[in-house]
Parts: C-alpha cells; sequence; structure tokens
C-alpha cells in the first residue's frame, strides 16, 4: 500500500503525483503548486534519494502533462488551478511552455498574477544576474480555470480598504477593492539548513494562502507539496488539504503544517483585510504569541510602525481590541520618550 499520513486534517501522498488516483474526480476546489523547475534544484528525501532537476526537456514536460491531466480530472469545474512557475534569469520562456502543457489537457488560461518575491530590498534573493543581466525577482502565478462559464472567485476576499474613501458608495457600499493582479509577497531566506534538509524552493505560506482565500471552497491539492507550504495555508484556513510528495521530508512537512500560525512573516501585517480577524487576533494576541514572533514585531521599522497603524485603524472600525497592538505602540512611545530625554541631556551638556 502507498504510504500517507494525516497532519491537522490534511492528507499527504508520499509518492508521484502523476496518478493521483485516491482523489476522486471534480471534488478539488482549488489547486496550488509549484512544480519542479528543472533547473537543478535540490529536492531529496529523507534517505537521502534526490529528484533529477535536470532532465531532457521532452522528458520533464511529458512528465508535468502527466500530472497536469490529473489536476484537470480531479479539479471542480467550479474551482481554479493556480500554477507558480518563474522564469530563470538565463533560461527566458519556460515558464510559458509549462502553462502551455496546461492548456493543452484541456485548462482555460484565464490571467496572470505577477508575483513579486522582493521590491526595493524587501524580500530575499540569491544574487544571480552578475554583470550580465538584472536578477529576476517575481515569478508567474498562472490562473488556470476548467470551466470557463462555471468558475467562481471572489477578488474582495484578498481586498484592501480604498485610499481615497470617496469611492465607497461609487464603486460599492463597503470600504473593500480588489488588490489586482499584481502581489508583494516577499520572499523568506532560504537558510542554508533548509536546503540541506533538502527542499531548496518552498513559497511562502502568504502566496497559497492568498490564492486559497481568492478562490474559496473546502478542499485544496498540491500535487509538488515540497515543504508543505500550500497544506500549511490550507490548516489556517481550516479547509481539508491533499498533497502529494515524491521525494519527501516527513519531518520539515509536519513542522510546517503544525507551526504554519508561526512561520507567517511579519510583512503580512500590512492593512489589507485578506486575512480573517480570528488569525489576525491569534497572531497579534499578546497571550498566544510566541516570544519570538513579538520580539520581531516589536522591532518593527519606523515605515513598519506606520502600516501598523493603518492596521490598527482597520482593526478598530471592525471593533476589534487586539491587546498586542496596545503594548506594541506604548513600546514605541517608550522608545521615542528615551530619544527625547536622551536628546535633551545631549543639548544641556553643551552649556555644561
Ligand atoms: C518547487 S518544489 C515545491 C515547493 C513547495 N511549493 C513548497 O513551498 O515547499 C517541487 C516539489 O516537487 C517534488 N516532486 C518532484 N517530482 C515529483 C512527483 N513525481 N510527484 C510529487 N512530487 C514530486 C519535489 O521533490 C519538490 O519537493
Amino acid at each position: 500500500m502507498d504510504e500517507w499520513e494525516i497532519i491537522e486534517n490534511q492528507t499527504i501522498y508520499y509518492r508521484s503525483s502523476e496518478n493521483m488516483h485516491e482523489i476522486e474526480d471534480n471534488s478539488i476546489d482549488v489547486i496550488v503548486t509549484s512544480p519542479p523547475y528543472n533547473r537543478k534544484k535540490r529536492y531529496s528525501d529523507d534517505t537521502g534519494v534526490e529528484y533529477n532537476d535536470n532532465r531532457p526537456k521532452d522528458e520533464y514536460f511529458r512528465f508535468l502533462t502527466k500530472v497536469w491531466r490529473e489536476c484537470f480530472r480531479v479539479l471542480n469545474p467550479e474551482g481554479i488551478f493556480f500554477l507558480n512557475i518563474g522564469d530563470a534569469a538565463p533560461d527566458q520562456g519556460i515558464s510559458e511552455e509549462v502553462v502551455q502543457l496546461t492548456e493543452k489537457v484541456g485548462f482555460y488560461r484565464l490571467q496572470t498574477i505577477i508575483w513579486i518575491k522582493s521590491f526595493l530590498g524587501k524580500g530575499h534573493f540569491t544574487p544571480t544576474g552578475g554583470s550580465r543581466r538584472l536578477n529576476n525577482l517575481w515569478e508567474n502565478v498562472f490562473v488556470l480555470v476548467k470551466d470557463k462559464k462555471r468558475y467562481r472567485m471572489n477578488p474582495k476576499a484578498v481586498g484592501i480598504p480604498y485610499a481615497d474613501k470617496s469611492n465607497i458608495g461609487r464603486y460599492s457600499n463597503e470600504d473593500l477593492r480588489d488588490a489586482g493582479n499584481v502581489w508583494l509577497v516577499p520572499y523568506s531566506q532560504t537558510t542554508g539548513s533548509t536546503i540541506k534538509k533538502g527542499h531548496e524552493a518552498p513559497f511562502p505560506i502568504e502566496l497559497p494562502y492568498k490564492c486559497i482565500k481568492l478562490a474559496g471552497g473546502r478542499k485544496v491539492l498540491d500535487p509538488f507539496t515540497g515543504t508543505g507550504s500550500t497544506l500549511a495555508a490550507a490548516k489556517l484556513l481550516g479547509k481539508k488539504g491533499f498533497g502529494y510528495e515524491k521525494f519527501p521530508r516527513k519531518k520539515v512537512i509536519r513542522k510546517r503544517i503544525e507551526d504554519s500560525s508561526d512561520y507567517f512573516p511579519p510583512t503580512i501585517l500590512i492593512p489589507h483585510l485578506e486575512m480573517s480577524v480570528r488569525v489576525l487576533t491569534r497572531i497579534l494576541d499578546s497571550v498566544d504569541l510566541p516570544k519570538h514572533l513579538k520580539d520581531r514585531l516589536l522591532n518593527f521599522s519606523k515605515k513598519e510602525r506606520t502600516e501598523m497603524m493603518i492596521l490598527k485603524d482597520v482593526l478598530d472600525q471592525l471593533n476589534q481590541n487586539l491587546p498586542f497592538l496596545d503594548e506594541y505602540f506604548d513600546h514605541w512611545e517608550n522608545e521615542r520618550r528615551k530619544k527625547e530625554v536622551s536628546k535633551k541631556i545631549k543639548s544641556l551638556s553643551n552649556y555644561l
């Protein structure tokens, strides 16, 4: 029998997704995945067996086609398939060829979300451009559907408040608008130890989180589970998830799903209403907040403090009182006072 396990309502099959016979036809509401890019990345399982990420192109395409065919079979006609793949700086165009394979098995390409991994120094990237080209700081998230008449999507589920409040009432009655198809989700640093643990290319949990919210539904699938980012997001959103991983690091997957709330990057604390108040409360409430996260949040930079103020404003409007936010602003008020006092002492000392 194939090996599998269930972690917090997330079922993972430790084998190839070329055949996903455990999943019924038309039963999945949202697929979020990032396949191997065939770019010599390292993926190896607990015993050290490695996936070959440098296959002849036709073999790589045949393999992906099998998985996309299975994805087409299991996706609900109302569902959405988010396919994340980027191009390497020296290998432009491969992502286009990969998405065309999905079209060949029947998917309809609705649009492309541009995922910006790093912007103005925010978000990790490994310098690869050298003096020949610029680094590649974005990737595609292709939005694919099985039935273009029946799919459903709720852009406001990952919406943002209007900057110009006079728009409320003009376009809709609530202070919430579609945030568009360019997503800044800073890439968290892939540490040496993650690479040693055999998974070089996890996407941030925030990425599948947004996709799942956008699509809605109850059942989520990631045919290339990797470290388990999609299933971690599914767990946070209370969904039932399914994943396949042929070269699993089981401890890494378990930890990512079990500790998913701790993995939320502080940058998610921007005033987007994309996170449910329940999750925000869980993260920000001083009682539950793990110490390392709390220390990180308290040390937010000046610019991020502005974001926290907007966040407070949004939460105030939702009548949410989060004890941690008071603690946060008290902290900065104390810091400001301390600075003022030391400035005064300094200027006084000039007279002495
Ligand atoms: C780009 S990674 C996915 C990373 C994942 N999104 C994350 O955040 O950790 C691709 C994964 O596909 C896995 N893989 C390769 N061949 C596979 C197959 N035939 N079936 C299932 N998984 C496979 C690799 O081991 C690797 O973990």
